[in-house]
């Protein structure tokens, strides 16, 4: 069947918004998806008819913890975890990521070293600074061209030796969008003998998460990046969790993953996550050849190979209707044949026009997308405008159209006058 984007929005309540008469264009996406019906109705479902502690003899709490396994499954379905240990929920990616630099932290001792990235999210950086901090650790930066938005894997060769302990890094940017090669910067750090702890948030929402191939020990996002509700999804190979002190209370299960789960867990949200997971499955509707009892693993592949075609043709439409601006520049990989090394979020600069008047005069035409550093301080440093108010950040996902597209690329036009 061919790819509907009306029958998608259909399923998105928060699209039919208006403002002063115009429809919404919703392209704040990096920041946070909008919601199929699907996910609110199995999150109220769980409230309403499975809200029970876990564990008991009694029906409800039966059923309560047979849906709490059934998304354990589905997340690891999502990540190709081997097994449904690996994987556990918490508040966000920062809060499960806070928590799990502690546990990894105790492995770590004063002198020992760590790689950080220039092109990550706060998020992927304040928590190991704070444990370096803390523990004495030495931080080493691995830089990206502001030229190619890549980094030069032959710059991590060089800052790995016999004490790096741990390389963390993001799976793709939530500035410029450059999807970086994992499976690459896991075999460099484990030939140096570091773990490898990705920061998948912005790469969830566009590609299939394989973390086998990826050959990382430790991989987090965050459901609300992905139709979901706000909860993070945290995976970890399941030796080195094995090696690593849970911070937990003594009454907590012992046993992966309960014990880095701590307190009670948000079984609504889980249910939440569980149902992202189905609606991306279900897109595989659209791909010839997908057979309806074919395993969630293969109707995710498809459901992502359906959205990436229609984000790369609105990025595409979005990079070719900015280019021939001059005052812009785009603050990311443009060659169309470079495509699969980025993901559809789109941010760039213009000179001599602050980014929030232009995302202001946007949002007066309905046009919802945002300015600023997004948390991103140091590759907004590395690009040389966080001391300029960063730029405007464009981020299409399935659902937006090419008509939304081109009503950015106008407003851009007629701001630039
Ligand atoms: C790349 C990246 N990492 C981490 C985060 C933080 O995620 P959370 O809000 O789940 O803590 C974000 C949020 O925008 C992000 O874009």
């Amino acid at each position: 069947m061919a790819y509907d984007v009306e029958d998608v929005r259909r399923q998105f309540p928060g699209l039919a918004r208006e403002h002063s008469g115009m429809p919404v264009a919703f392209l704040d996406n990096p920041a946070g998806t909008q919601v199929p019906r699907l996910v609110v109705d199995r999150m109220a479902d769980a409230m309403l008819h499975t809200n029970s502690n876990l564990g008991g003899f009694f029906d409800t709490s039966v059923e309560a913890g047979e849906r709490v396994a059934a998304a354990h499954r589905a997340a690891a379905a999502l990540v190709n975890a081997d097994e449904t240990g690996e994987v556990f929920f918490g508040q966000n990616m920062t809060t499960l990521t806070f928590a799990m630099s502690r546990s990894i932290g105790a492995l770590l001792k004063e002198g020992d070293e760590i790689v950080l990235s220039r092109m990550d999210h706060d998020a992927n950086i304040s928590p190991w600074l704070m444990l370096a901090e803390d523990k004495g650790l030495v931080v080493r930066w691995l830089e990206f061209s502001p030229e190619t938005f890549e980094f030069d894997l032959a710059d991590l060769r060089a800052l790995m030796n016999g004490r790096t302990r741990l390389v963390a890094v993001c799976y793709a940017s939530n500035i410029t969008g450059t999807i970086n090669d994992i499976a690459a910067i896991s075999a460099i750090a484990h030939e140096a003998g570091a773990l490898v702890y990705v920061d998948a948030v912005q790469y969830a929402p566009h590609g299939l998460i394989d973390v086998k191939a990826l050959g990382c020990d430790f991989l987090v996002c965050s459901a609300y990046k992905f139709f979901g509700p706000h909860y993070g999804v945290f995976w970890g190979r399941r030796d080195v969790l094995d090696r690593l002190r849970p911070y937990k209370v003594r009454p907590a299960s012992n046993d992966v993953p309960w014990r880095f789960t701590t307190g009670t867990t948000n079984r609504e949200a889980l249910a939440g996550v569980h149902a992202a997971i189905d609606y991306i499955a279900s897109l595989s509707r659209f791909e010839d050849g997908v057979p309806a009892a074919a395993g969630l693993r293969d109707k995710l592949a498809a459901g992502f190979r359906v959205m990436k075609q229609h984000d790369d043709i609105l990025t595409q439409r979005l990079i070719d209707g900015l280019k021939p601006f001059n005052r812009v520049r785009i603050l990311g990989i443009t060659d169309p044949a470079a495509i699969a090394r980025r993901v559809s979020t789109v941010s760039f600069f213009v000179d001599e026009l602050p980014s929030a008047d232009l995302v202001k005069s946007m949002a007066g035409e309905g046009i919802q997308v945002w300015s600023g550093h997004n948390y991103g301080l140091e590759p907004n440093r590395a690009l040389g405008i966080l001391d300029r108010g960063s730029g405007v950040r464009v981020g299409p996902v399935h659902y937006n159209t090419v008509g939304e597209i081109d009503r950015v690329v106008d407003a851009v036009g007629r701001a630039l006058g």
